[in-house]
C-alpha cells in the first residue's frame, strides 16, 4: 500500500502550488552542475604506500588550497585497499582522522572475504598522478579498465564527496535506485537519486530504497560496482562518465570482477547478504485492496476467488482493519477482532493465509494509547535536537517515530509485535511507510495536545504553505542539493536534524530506516516462531535488506507505461539481492480497465511476488471482477502454479547464489546487442520466456528469440530464434510463454493452493536444444522451516535417455514423477526404467511427445531410455 494513496496524487498537486520553492532549489541545482566545473578542487598527492599480503594503503594528502565546493575539504585522507577475494576488491578511501560517519557494523554486516594475494585477484588496482588532477586510481579486468578515477579530482569535503570515473561511450548500466525506470540507464542523461522517499512511484524519480550498486555489460561481460555509503546522494551517468556526489561519509567501494551477470549479483550478495528463504507459500498468488470496509466484504473477496475458480493463497488487509489507523488495534466496527479470528481460522482451514499492514508511525497518544506509553517509558522514540520526541502526522494524527538505534526499541517493537500476534497470529507482515513517511514536514506535532487527531494535509484549503527553513543549517540544507523529488531532505519524512540515542543525526541515517525496521520486525518473527521461515514484506530496503524482507515496487499507478517499468522494476531489484519482487498487479493509483487488468495478470503471474492491490476511491480489481481478466488469470497462474517447484528451485538458487529469479534476456544472452534495453520480455530462472503484450489494444506481440530452439509452452509448436523479433499472436486472454531448448523444467499438476499443488505428482518438461540433449534441476525441502532437509535433483537428457541423480541433501520427496513432455522429441514408443520396462501412455503432439503413466521415484537415481 498504502502512503499516500490518497496523497500521493495529491502531493503533485500541492507540488504545484509550491512552484516557487522549488523553482528557487532548481536554480541551485543548475548552479551547481556549473559550479563543479568552474572550481578547480586541487585533488589529492599520495604517498606513504605500503603493501600489505593483501592489498596496500596509502596517504592522501590535500594537494592545494581546499576549493570548499560544497563544504569542508578533509585534508589527510587513508586509501586502504585489499583483495577480499578473488573476484571482489575494497577501494575505502576514508578520513584519516575517523570523523566521518559510516554504516555500524550492526546495521549491516558485510562479509569480509578472506583476502588473496593481489596475484590471484581477478581485478588490479593501480594509482597514478597527474598535476591538474592528482590522484587517481583504475580498477581493471584483464586488458579492460572497469572504473577510472584518473583525470577527475577527487573531492573530499565533509558534507560533499565526488568521484568521478570514465565510461566508454553509450556504456550499458543497470542498477541504481530505487527508481521507477527503463531497466538500461541512459547513459547520456540520468540522475538517480538516493534519498528514500515515500510517496507514489514516479517515473525516474527516487522513491522508497536506496540500492548504490550498478552492472555494466562491456563486450560481453559484466562487472559491478558498489558505493557503500548510507547518505543522500545522486549518482549521475553523463558525457561517458559516472559520478557520485554524495552528502557525506567515506568512499567505499566495492568491485565485483563477474564476468557474468549472475556472476556479478552472486559476488555482491555474498558481501551485503544472500536473500532470505521464503516459506512456499509466498510464491502463490495474492490479494490486497485498500479500501476494504469491513472483514465481511475481505470476506466475501475470499469466496468470490473461490467461486471464479482463481487460486487465491493469501489475503492481505491494508489500515482499513486498523481502529482510527493505530497500529495493533482493530477496528471493533467492522473489523472485530472476533471476526478477524475466524476469517485466520476459515483461511488455515483451507490452506490459505493472511498477511496484515503494520506502520512504524505510533500514535502520539499518552492516555489512552498503550503502544506510544509503553514506547515512551522505554524511551524508544526519535527526538528533536531539543532532546523532545520528534512528532510527524502519519494515518492516526500526530505520531512518533522509533528510533531503532534506541537501547530498547528492539525489545518494545518485540513486545507490540507479540501482544498483536497472541491475539491474531497472522502469517506474515506487510511494514509500510517505513522511509519513514510523514505527511507534514519537521516536529509538526511539537506542541500540540496529545492524541490530537489533525486533518491530512491535503484535505485543507488551501494547502498547508511550504515550511521555511533555516537555510544556514547544513543538515537541513547541505551545500550540494541532491535531486530529491521533495527538493529538501526533510519534506515529508523524519527531520534530518532529528537525534538517535546514538547521538547520530537523522541526516546519516535516513536511508537506513526501513532496512533497520525490517530488521527488527524479523527478529521478532524469527523468535516467535522458532524455526518458521518469516515473510514480510518492505517498501523501504536497503543494500542487504534481501536478507531480511521481501519488497513490492510500492505506489504504481494503473496505466500501460507502469505494467511495463515493472518489469524492470523486478530486474533492479534481481540485481539489488531483492529477488522476491513484484509490482502491484493492475496498478495502484487509478481506475484501472479490463483490458489493462487482463494484461497485467498475464505479466504478474510471473513476478516472482504476485499480488493484485488497488487504492481507495478507484473501481475494485480483484481479478474476478471481469470475466475476461478472469479467465486470463485463471490460464496465466494456472501456468504459474505449475511452475510452482521450478519458481522455487530458482528461488533457492538465489538463496545459495543470489541468482535474481526474473532476468532480463541480456542476463542469458550478454552476446547478443539486440537485448541490452529489452525490458519487454522477462526469463523466470533461465528457462522459461515470458512475452507479455505491453500496449493497449494489441492482439499480438513482437518478441525477441535469441539463436536457439524455443517451444510454445501451451501447444508445442516451434519458434527457431535468429536474433531477431517474431510476431506472436496474444489474443486478451492469453500470454505466451516458451520454453527455451536445453532446458529441462520440473512442473506439478495445479491445485487451488500452493500446499495441494505440493502434492500432486510431478512432471518434467524437457525442451531439447539443437543437438537433442537439455539439463535441469529440482530443489524441494518443507517450504517452512529453516533447518530441514532438502534435495536436490538434477536431470540430464541426451541421446533418448533422461538421467535423475541425486546431487545432495536427504529430504523424502513424496510425489512421484508421473509425466514427460519431450518437446522436440518423437519417435519414442517403449519407456524402460533401468532396464525395465514400464506401461505409459503415448501423446504425440506438434511434433513432441507426452507421456503419463509414470511412477518414478525422484528420492534415487534412475535412467529413463525412451526407445
Ligand atoms: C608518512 O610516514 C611518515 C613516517 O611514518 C610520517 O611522518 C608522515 O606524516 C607520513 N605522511 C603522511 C602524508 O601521512
Ligand atoms: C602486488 O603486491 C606486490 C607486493 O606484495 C607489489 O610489489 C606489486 O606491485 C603488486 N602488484 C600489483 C599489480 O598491484
Ligand atoms: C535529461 O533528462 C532530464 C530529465 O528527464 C530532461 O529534463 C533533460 O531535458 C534531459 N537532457 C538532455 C540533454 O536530454
Ligand atoms: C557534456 O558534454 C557536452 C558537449 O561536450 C557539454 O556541452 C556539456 O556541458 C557536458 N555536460 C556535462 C554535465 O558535463
Ligand atoms: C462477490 O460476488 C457476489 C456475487 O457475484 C457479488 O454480489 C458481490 O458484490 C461480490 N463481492 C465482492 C466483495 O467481490
Ligand atoms: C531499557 O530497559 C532496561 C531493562 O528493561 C531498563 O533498565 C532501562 O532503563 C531501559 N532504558 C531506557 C533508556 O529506558
Ligand atoms: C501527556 O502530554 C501532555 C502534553 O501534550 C502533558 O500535558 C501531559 O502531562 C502528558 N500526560 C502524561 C500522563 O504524561
Ligand atoms: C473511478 O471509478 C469510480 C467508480 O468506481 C468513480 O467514482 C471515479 O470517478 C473514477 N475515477 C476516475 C479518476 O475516473
Ligand atoms: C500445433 O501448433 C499450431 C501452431 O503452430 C497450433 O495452431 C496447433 O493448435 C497445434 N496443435 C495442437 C494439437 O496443439
Ligand atoms: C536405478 O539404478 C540405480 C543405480 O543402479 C539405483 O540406485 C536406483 O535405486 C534405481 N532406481 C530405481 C527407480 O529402481
Amino acid at each position: 500500500m498504502s502512503m499516500r494513496k490518497l496523497l500521493g496524487l495529491c502531493v503533485i498537486v500541492l507540488w504545484t502550488g509550491a512552484q516557487p520553492a522549488i523553482a528557487t532549489r532548481q536554480a541551485v541545482l543548475s548552479a551547481a552542475v556549473l559550479h563543479t566545473q568552474q572550481v578547480a578542487c586541487p585533488g589529492y598527492v599520495a604517498s606513504n604506500v605500503s603493501n600489505t599480503d593483501d592489498g596496500f594503503m596509502a596517504e592522501l594528502a590535500l594537494a592545494g588550497p581546499p576549493c570548499a565546493l560544497y563544504g569542508k575539504d578533509i585534508k589527510r585522507l587513508t586509501l586502504d585497499v585489499r583483495f577480499d577475494t578473488k573476484n571482489r576488491l575494497h577501494v575505502h578511501i576514508k578520513d584519516t582522522d575517523g570523523h566521518q560517519f559510516q554504516i555500524p557494523k550492526d546495521v549491516l554486516v558485510l562479509d569480509s572475504g578472506h583476502g588473496v594475494r593481489n596475484t590471484s585477484s581477478n581485478l588490479r588496482f593501480d594509482h597514478f598522478h597527474d598535476d591538474v588532477s592528482g590522484f587517481g586510481f583504475r580498477v581493471s579486468r584483464g586488458d579492460q579498465v572497469i572504473f577510472d578515477t584518473v583525470g577527475h579530482p577527487l573531492i573530499f569535503e565533509d558534507q560533499y564527496i565526488e568521484v568521478t570515473s570514465n565510461l566508454p561511450v553509450d556504456a550499458n548500466i543497470y542498477g541504481m535506485g530505487e527508481s521507477p525506470d527503463f531497466f538500461r540507464r541512459n547513459p547520456a542523461n540520468t540522475t538517480k537519486t538516493l534519498w528514500n522517499r515515500g510517496s507514489p512511484d514516479l517515473f525516474q524519480q527516487n522513491v522508497y530504497g536506496s540500492h548504490s550498486i550498478y552492472m555494466e555489460l562491456r563486450d560481453s561481460q559484466f562487472h559491478g560496482t558498489y558505493l557503500h555509503n548510507s547518505h543522500g546522494m545522486d549518482i549521475i551517468l553523463t558525457n561517458s562518465t559516472i559520478q557520485y556526489r554524495v552528502l557525506g561519509g567515506t568512499a567505499d567501494f566495492y568491485f565485483f570482477s563477474g564476468p557474468s551477470a549472475l556472476d556479478v549479483i552472486d559476488q555482491y550478495t555474498e558481501l551485503v547478504g544472500r536473500p532470505s528463504r521464503i516459506p512456499y507459500w509466498a510464491l502463490g498468488f495474492h490479494n490486497c485492496r485498500y479500501g476494504y470496509k469491513s472483514v465481511y466484504e475481505v470476506n466475501d473477496v475470499i469466496a468470490n476467488y473461490s467461486k471464479a475458480n482463481i487460486p487465491l493463497e493469501v489475503a492481505w488487509t491494508d489500515i482499513d482493519y486498523m481502529d482510527g489507523t493505530r497500529d495493533f488495534t482493530f477496528d471493533p466496527v467492522n473489523f472485530p477482532l472476533a471476526e478477524m479470528q475466524k476469517q485466520l481460522a476459515y483461511l488455515h482451514a483451507r490452506g490459505q493465509k493472511m498477511v496484515l499492514i503494520t506502520d512504524p508511525a505510533i500514535l502520539y497518544d499518552n492516555s489512552s494509547y498503550g503502544v506510544y506509553a509503553r514506547g515512551h517509558e522505554q524511551d524508544v522514540f526519535i527526538k528533536n535536537a531539543d532532546g523532545s520526541e520528534f512528532i510527524g502526522q502519519v494515518w492516526p494524527g500526530y505520531t512518533v517515530f522509533p528510533d531503532w538505534f534506541a537501547r530498547n526499541t528492539s525489545s518494545w517493537w518485540s513486545g507490540e509485535l507479540k501482544r498483536y500476534f497472541d491475539q491474531l497470529p497472522i502469517d506474515g507482515m506487510w511494514i509500510d511507510m517505513n522511509e519513514a513517511a510523514s505527511f507534514c514536514t519537521g516536529s509538526c506535532g511539537t506542541g500540540k495536545p496529545a492524541g490530537s487527531i489533525p486533518p491530512y494535509p491535503w484535505t485543507l484549503d488551501p494547502q498547508p504553505p511550504h515550511r521555511v527553513i533555516n537555510p544556514s543549517d547544513t543538515f537541513l540544507v547541505p551545500p550540494y542539493a541532491i535531486h530529491n523529488y521533495e527538493v529538501e531532505l526533510s519534506d515529508l519524512t523524519i527531520e534530518t536534524t532529528a537525534r538517535h540515542a546514538n547521538g547520530v543525526s537523522e541526516y546519516h541515517v535516513h536511508n537506513l530506516y526501513g532496512h533497520m525496521e525490517s530488521k527488527a520486525t524479523r527478529d521478532f518473527l524469527v523468535n516467535y516462531r522458532p524455526n518458521q521461515r518469516p515473510f514480510i514484506l518492505s517498501r523501504s530496503t536497503f543494500a542487504g535488506s534481501g536478507a531480511l524482507v521481501s519488497h513490492w515496487t510500492g505506489d504504481n499507478s494503473a496505466s500501460w507505461k507502469d505494467l511495463h517499468i515493472s518489469i524492470a522494476s523486478s530486474f533492479d531489484f534481481g540485481i539489488f539481492g531483492i529477488p522476491m519482487v513484484g509490482a502491484d498487479i493492475c496498478g495502484f493509483f487509478g481506475n484501472t480497465t479490463e483490458e489493462l487488468c487482463a494484461r497485467w495478470i498475464e505479466v504478474g503471474a510471473f513476478y516472482p511476488f504476485s499480488r493484485v492491490h488497488s487504492a481507495l476511491a478507484y473501481s475494485p480489481q480483484e481479478i474476478y471482477r471481469w470475466e475476461s481478466v478472469a479467465e486470463a488469470g485463471r490460464r496465466a497462474l494456472r501456468v504459474r502454479y505449475a511452475l510452482l517447484p521450478y519458481f522455487y528451485t530458482n528461488y533457492q538458487r538465489s538463496v545459495e547464489n543470489g541468482w535474481p529469479v526474473a532476468r532480463p534476456l541480456i542476463f542469458e544472452f550478454p552476446h547478443v546487442p539486440a537485448v541490452v534495453d529489452n525490458d519487454r520480455q522477462l526469463l523466470v530462472g533461465d528457462g522459461i520466456l515470458v512475452s507479455p503484450v505491453l500496449v493497449e489494444g494489441a492482439t499480438s506481440v513482437a518478441a525477441f528469440f535469441p539463436v536457439g530452439i524455443w517451444y510454445d509452452w501451451y501447444d508445442y509448436s516451434v519458434i527457431k530464434g535468429t536474433n531477431d523479433i517474431v510476431t506472436l499472436s496474444a489474443p486478451l486472454e492469453h500470454v505466451n510463454v516458451h520454453v527455451r531448448g536445453g532446458k529441462i523444467v520440473p512442473t506439478q499438476e495445479p491445485s487451488m493452493t500452493t500446499a495441494e499443488s505440493r502434492k500432486n505428482d510431478f512432471g518434467l518438461v524437457v525442451a531439447v536444444d539443437e543437438h537433442g540433449a537439455a539439463t535441469g534441476e529440482l530443489y524441494v525441502d518443507d517450504g517452512e522451516t529453516f533447518d530441514t532437509a532438502a534435495r536436490w535433483v538434477q536431470f540430464s537428457y541426451a541421446k533418448k535417455s533422461l538421467s535423475i541423480g541425486q546431487r545432495s541433501g536427504q529430504f523424502k520427496i513424496s510425489p512421484l514423477l508421473s509425466k514427460l513432455v519431450l518437446l522436440g522429441v518423437t519417435g519414442v514408443s517403449q519407456v524402460v526404467v533401468n532396464g525395465s520396462s514400464v506401461n505409459v501412455n503415448f501423446k504425440v503432439v506438434n511434433g513432441s511427445t507426452v507421456i503419463t503413466g509414470l511412477n518414478i521415484d525422484l528420492n534415487v537415481n534412475s535412467v529413463v531410455a525412451l526407445n
